[in-house]
């Protein structure tokens, strides 16, 4: 087996990892035989559907989205509606009760969770997705368990055979020795990395929450249960395996412990076995870090590693632009040519459950002229709502005092100044709010790579102030753009006159088009047109389809020339509104927020 040699490299020559080695041997043996015929016929055709044009993303809670996965029978139309083909179950396994960091602490790997449904509901709403064309996707939270996890429970008691399968120490001098260079990731709501507990008396490490026990991948007994569960798991139908926060996986003394290059290891090894066992799945991998090591996450020549990534700087650069109605940053940034395969796939993204964190390309910033630090600043207080003009209605994620650090937390349509124009009842406002969210989508629906709505977007939904009143997650200000489906509202979609109707027939008829159309597959790149009008966005795919989008509620011309390069055809049309546009004209208007999809 290829991985072999690096099973040892990492784990080393010894009788351990020869006993390990030959256990995952059985566990790949048992999931091949295991695997249902009916995914071995699946598994023939390999896992390249992810590149199509047709792919197109929904993620939701299950709970907020219809309670339970019994009552999303009734709701699969909805998605076939609005045109979605892969639906992302935001954590559905058993987890721990109470706070739970929203399913992200899961205390078994092989059942869901009691409220949602059972493994049977949920391998039956898969075959039901299927039979409509659309694939399903799951959390797979590999770096971490619930303290409640037998595997942490049987750790906590000694047994043998799950020792050293999480971080645990008598003292604190290791603590100390990693604390010193690891980063924190909640350093509000769950400063530092290490948990002292009384009833054991150890130190465990807790990179997240308190209860969410970090994996210790140096012991290969931790790599081969996350498999088994990852091959189990497929073995039910899951077409994509959402891998969170794969860059703390491993984790070193003196490092910042994240993208330690035995991650990319352990990665490769997982994807070599899935290719192996079920062929027909895919791995989207979250690392919300900088381009250049996000980029490294989709593997190189010789092994992947994962097919898909998020793109966390698309989704950053659109807010940037969309508050400083220039799109310098985002132009320079997205040129910027990195070495990814070609079959690596993106999704593009406005909003998901999570907070937005403002990680800009620093050397381009300084370049248009913005001072970082301050930019930073502008961004938190814009989004917050607090910076003077600013449409948006949102809340600090994580703000740190002394250095004024945040991320931001909000809806789609509360940040695109929707919940502010509702709440002064100004008419205006109110279209300029839809004609962002309009003018955001246009992009994360056309730029190569698969787009991905967080439930509720599609109708612009508001932020959901009420979480302050749950005591378990009053804390954690990323519940505000975490309320429940409003499927009363959702209703409104078809009354055209409606708010709800604008952006939900809007997106759909992107997506529709997206849909026929081979220029929108992953495989097909997108090149940044600089447009010579700081407001406007423009971008080709094959020299032969041209975007623009005017980031700006004022009017803006752009100069034809700037893309009517050899080849093209006299009479373009914008394939949305059927407009067009003759490029024997020097110059095209653009209206406020106004985009074009030219062929
Ligand atoms: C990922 C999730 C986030 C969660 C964290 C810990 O980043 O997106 O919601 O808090 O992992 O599992």
């Amino acid at each position: 087996m290829e991985w072999k040699q690096s099973y040892y490299d990492i784990y080393g020559e010894n009788e351990n990892t020869d006993l390990r080695y030959n256990q995952l041997l059985d566990i790949i043996k048992k999931a091949k035989t295991d695997r249902p015929s009916w995914l071995v016929e699946q598994d023939k055709l390999g896992n390249d559907w992810y590149l199509s044009e047709k792919m197109v993303g929904m993620m939701l809670y299950v709970d907020r989205f219809c309670n339970d996965l019994y009552e999303m029978e009734k709701k699969i139309d909805y998605f076939v509606e609005l045109g979605i083909t892969y639906v992302h179950f935001m954590p559905l396994l058993k987890s721990r009760e109470g706070n739970n960091d929203g399913g992200y602490a899961v205390s078994d790997y092989l059942n869901v969770e009691p409220r949602l449904g059972n493994m049977k509901q949920l391998q039956k709403i898969v075959k039901m997705l299927k039979q409509k064309g659309i694939r399903t996707c799951i959390d797979f939270v590999l770096n971490h368990t619930a303290k409640e996890h037998i595997w942490a429970q049987e750790c906590k008691k000694g047994n043998k055979d799950f020792e050293n399968m999480y971080f645990m120490f008598d003292d604190d001098t290791i603590p100390k020795e990693y604390e010193k260079t690891m980063t924190e990731i909640f350093p509000e709501v769950a400063p530092k990395n290490f948990t002292y507990y009384d009833d054991i008396k150890k130190y465990v490490m807790t990179r997240f929450y308190e209860f969410q026990w970090d994996l210790n991948y140096a012991n290969p007994q931790v790599f081969n249960k996350i498999v088994e569960v990852l091959l189990t798991l497929a073995n039910k139908g899951i077409d994509i395996f959402r891998l969170d926060a794969i860059p703390y996986m491993w984790k070193e003394v003196g490092t910042n412990c994240m993208n330690h290059v035995n991650v990319h290891t352990l990665l490769k090894m997982m994807y070599s076995i899935i290719q192996e066992v079920c062929p027909s799945v895919v791995f989207l991998g979250e690392a919300i870090i900088e381009p250049k090591e996000i980029v490294k996450y989709f593997g190189d020549k010789e092994q992947k590693e994962c097919n898909v990534m998020y793109n966390a700087s698309l989704m950053v650069l659109l807010w940037n632009s969309i508050a400083t109605r220039d799109v310098r940053l985002m132009e320079r940034s997205l040129s910027k040519k990195y070495d990814v395969p070609k079959d690596a796939a993106w999704i593009n993204y406005a909003r998901c459950h999570d907070d937005i964190g403002w990680g800009f390309e620093q050397d381009i910033l300084r370049e248009i002229g913005f001072d970082p630090e301050a930019h930073k600043q502008f961004m938190i207080q814009f989004m917050l709502g607090k910076y003077p003009g600013s449409f948006s209605v949102g809340e600090l994620y994580e703000f740190n005092p002394v250095t004024l650090d945040a991320r931001n937390s909000g809806t789609f349509a509360s940040m695109c100044g929707l919940e502010q124009a509702l709440n002064e009842k100004h008419q205006y406002k109110i279209e300029l709010a839809l004609k962002r969210i309009l003018l955001l989508n246009s992009i994360i629906i056309s730029y190569t790579g698969i787009p991905l709505l967080y439930s509720g977007d599609e109708i612009g939904q508001l932020n959901d102030w009420s979480y302050k009143t749950h005591k378990d997650i009053a804390g954690d200000s990323r519940w505000l753009h975490r309320g429940s489906m409003n499927w009363e509202a959702a209703k409104k979609r078809f009354d055209l006159s409606t708010i709800e109707a604008k952006i939900f027939y809007g997106i759909k008829k992107m997506i529709d088009i997206r849909k026929g159309c081979k220029f929108f597959r992953s495989d097909i790149q997108s090149i940044p047109i600089d447009m010579g009008n700081k407001a406007v966005f423009g971008f080709h795919k094959e020299d032969k389809m041209i975007m623009l989008a005017n980031f700006s509620e004022q009017e803006q011309w752009v100069d034809t020339y700037r893309f009517n390069w050899f080849g093209l055809k006299e009479e373009l049309t914008d394939v949305i509104t059927e407009r067009k546009i003759n490029l024997n004209d020097n110059q095209i208007l653009l209206g406020p927020y106004e985009y074009l999809w030219l062929m």
